[in-house]
């Protein structure tokens, strides 16, 4: 385990890269900070981390992850007080489903201590990277792959632990359109869909295209069985509001990854004294409730998306409209909540975020 007083090898930039940013115009994704965190795994331990200048790395082309993927990751979001201290939203959450994610996919584990140490310890050494402009923030991607050179099928004997970061803005600009799936599949029972692995993102890429071509922004998967079921949305989890309850499917399944925002909808909700219900949702409930104009609200939950509102659902030939945006309440109010949460302007009544 990985104290505060432990010291990683560091190596400064020579100059900094901050002064090019755009800062009023940030992408997602598209901007990395100044340096990042490398941990190898070898001889059945993890190594001294290090803090290097973000840049390339020198891979072995036989690299196992390249070929046969194991390859997961998390994403988190730091953000800013007025004060100036640095706030991670709830990253034991993501600690906890990497653990799980290291599990499934036959890597090695790093403790909920090391990686959130890790975590702070990469990002203070950014922290004025770190954007204090409301609805923007650092996001924070930790990473792990295989790198065994050998081309046979075993799980690797070696890996790199990464983390770096980037100031973004916001991954989808406006309310988007989705489309419920029912012939592709992200994710089967048995399989990996619940674990943050690289394969789940490919495989929902040619899927999507399909959709853009289509007018959509993304997908609303079912399950693989009978397509009967909503699962999730790939780049977010789904929420909706039906008849005045909170509705989103449970996730007591492998085939939907575990949100840390839909998490705190759900518990935010609670709160309020919305009622709630995670369970199964089919496909036939929603498309009724659609069409007899009982959906109130609908909204995709994720780290990267945060909110998104809904605007319009696909299924088959109709294309069901939601009301306005703008007056939807329920989104509304917890996206502000979430917001004010982060930027420290509200009391931290569920002790979420790690401040330093
Ligand atoms: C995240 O929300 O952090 C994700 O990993 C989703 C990805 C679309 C960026």
């Amino acid at each position: 385990m990985l104290h505060d007083e432990l010291t990683i090898k560091t190596t400064r930039i020579s100059a900094s890269r901050i002064n090019t940013v755009d800062w009023d115009n940030l992408p997602f994704g598209k901007v990395f900070s100044d340096h990042m965190l490398v941990m190898d795994y070898k001889d059945g331990e993890w190594q001294q981390p290090e803090i290097l200048p973000f840049g390339a790395l020198d891979l072995h082309p036989a690299t196992s992850a390249i070929h046969y993927g194991q390859s997961i990751f998390e994403g988190m979001k730091a953000t800013k007080d007025e004060d100036g201290n640095v706030l991670i939203f709830r990253p034991d959450l993501n600690a906890k489903r990497f653990h799980e994610s290291c599990e499934r996919m036959c890597m090695p584990t790093l403790s909920e201590s090391t990686f959130i140490e890790l975590i702070k310890k990469t990002v203070n050494m950014d922290r004025e990277w770190v954007p204090s402009k409301e609805g923007y923030a650092l996001y924070i991607r930790p990473f792990m792959f295989a790198t065994d050179d050998f081309i046979g099928i075993k799980p690797s004997d070696t890996y790199k632990f990464i983390i770096f970061t980037c100031p973004v803005g916001a991954y989808y600009s406006q309310p988007v359109n989705v489309k419920i799936e029912e012939y592709y599949t992200r994710a089967v029972e048995g399989g990996v869909g619940r674990a943050k692995t690289a394969g789940n993102y490919a495989a929902s890429l040619y899927p999507a295209k399909l959709a853009k071509e289509q007018g959509f922004d993304q997908l609303i998967w079912t399950d693989a069985k009978e397509h009967k079921f909503i699962e999730e949305s790939g780049t977010m989890n789904v929420v909706f509001e039906i008849d005045g309850k909170m509705v989103t499917p449970a996730e007591d399944t492998d085939t939907i990854l575990r949100g840390v925002t839909k998490r705190s909808v759900v518990d935010v909700a609670k709160s309020w004294g919305i009622p709630v219900e995670e369970r199964e949702i089919s496909v036939e409930e929603l498309v009724k409730a659609l069409r007899e104009g009982r959906v109130t609200d609908a909204f995709g939950a994720g780290t990267a998306a945060t909110i998104a509102q809904i605007a319009k659902i696909g299924y088959r030939d109709d294309l069901f409209e939601l009301p306005d945006p703008k007056t939807r309440e329920t989104s509304n109010k917890i996206s502000a909540y979430l917001r004010n949460l982060k930027a420290g302007k509200t009391t931290d009544e569920f002790g979420w975020l790690l401040k330093f």
